[in-house]
């Protein structure tokens, strides 16, 4: 039975990223790979990927979480997330990046008398015009209703392709762009996913997103646990997502490390404040199919 949760937030006590990968492990979702056994192979492990993705009813892993309201974006994205949707005007864009079932866009774009979460964040009655990006079509009835009522420009869904496989001029420019358990816990290649992101920004643009189970900024969680995202440099020493992050230029990034949580997750805020963009690159290690994925990256010199 695999009744692990791994993409929630709120269970009470502080755990390691070891603690989970040991859970995950047992549960055949693993990430770990014990020094004496050979890792796993990348092409394996990237089909077993795809099986999640393409999984449906009972055959969907329970921490695989496709229906998040914008409640929950709410309390996995860092601070003024909900303020700065609730700015935008209604010819300005929002594109969630691995949006699941797009719930979190239905209560943003709930009626007035609508859900309790959409009351929570992001109040405004002018709406922007929203892209929703899955790699596989969850779009529900109550999508497709929605969708024909504020029409197919305002509301869009997006299947079939991962994000970098679409060009610029498809996807045009974003406001605000948001991903929670999307492609950035996911990808196999975190600094393209990262550049890729960036310039679909529009310069004063944010990228709101996070990630569990990684060394965080505030550096209280467990230096020696083995993590989901393990990043090195060249030496093979562990370097924090947010130290990353912020060598990349022309961006403004803050963490809010949420160590007292069930699994130590950094909450990531991006500013893009120049065009010229420039992301340090990344080589994938290791991956392990899971939800979310083990992942380690290497630093390039
Ligand atoms: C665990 S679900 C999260 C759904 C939603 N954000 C939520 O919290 O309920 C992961 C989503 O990320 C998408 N995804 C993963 N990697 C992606 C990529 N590289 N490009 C686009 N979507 C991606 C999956 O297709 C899926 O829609």
């Amino acid at each position: 039975m695999r009744s692990v949760k791994l993409s929630v937030k709120g269970w009470k006590s502080v755990e390691t990223c070891l603690a989970v990968l040991i859970v995950l492990q047992s549960f055949g979702l693993g990430a770990a790979w014990p020094e004496e056994s050979a890792p796993p192979r990348i092409d394996e492990e990237i089909v077993k990927q795809e099986k999640i993705y393409g999984s449906r009813g009972a055959a969907v892993p329970s921490g695989y979480v496709t229906g998040r309201a914008l409640s929950d974006y709410a309390e996995l994205l860092p601070s003024g997330f909900c303020e700065a949707l609730g700015s935008l005007g209604s010819s300005d864009r929002w594109l969630d990046i691995g949006a699941g079932d797009g719930q979190a866009i239905l209560d943003y774009y709930a009626f007035e008398d609508g859900a309790a979460s959409a009351q929570k964040c992001a109040q405004s009655l002018s709406k922007a015009r929203v892209v929703a990006m899955s790699i596989e079509d969850r779009r529900t009835d109550k999508w497709r209703q929605h969708a024909a009522i504020f029409g197919g420009d305002r509301l869009r869904y997006l299947a079939g392709k991962r994000l970098r496989q679409y060009s610029r001029e498809e996807l045009g420019k974003f406001q605000i762009i948001t991903d929670v358990y999307g492609g950035f816990s996911y990808t196999e290649d975190l600094s393209g996913f990262l550049a890729k992101v960036l310039s679909l920004l529009e310069t004063g643009g944010v990228f709101y997103t996070m990630v569990q189970d990684v060394h965080l900024e505030d550096g209280k969680d467990k230096p020696d646990a083995s993590c989901l995202t393990e990043l090195v440099d060249a030496a093979g020493h562990d370097v924090k997502v947010c130290s990353w992050l912020k060598q990349t230029t022309c961006v403004q990034v803050a963490c809010e490390s949420k160590s007292d949580w069930d699994s130590p997750t950094e909450l990531i805020n991006i500013r893009k404040i120049c065009s010229d963009v420039s992301v340090s690159r990344m080589k994938l290690l290791h991956y392990e199919a899971g939800v979310p994925p083990g992942r380690r990256f290497q630093l390039e010199p």
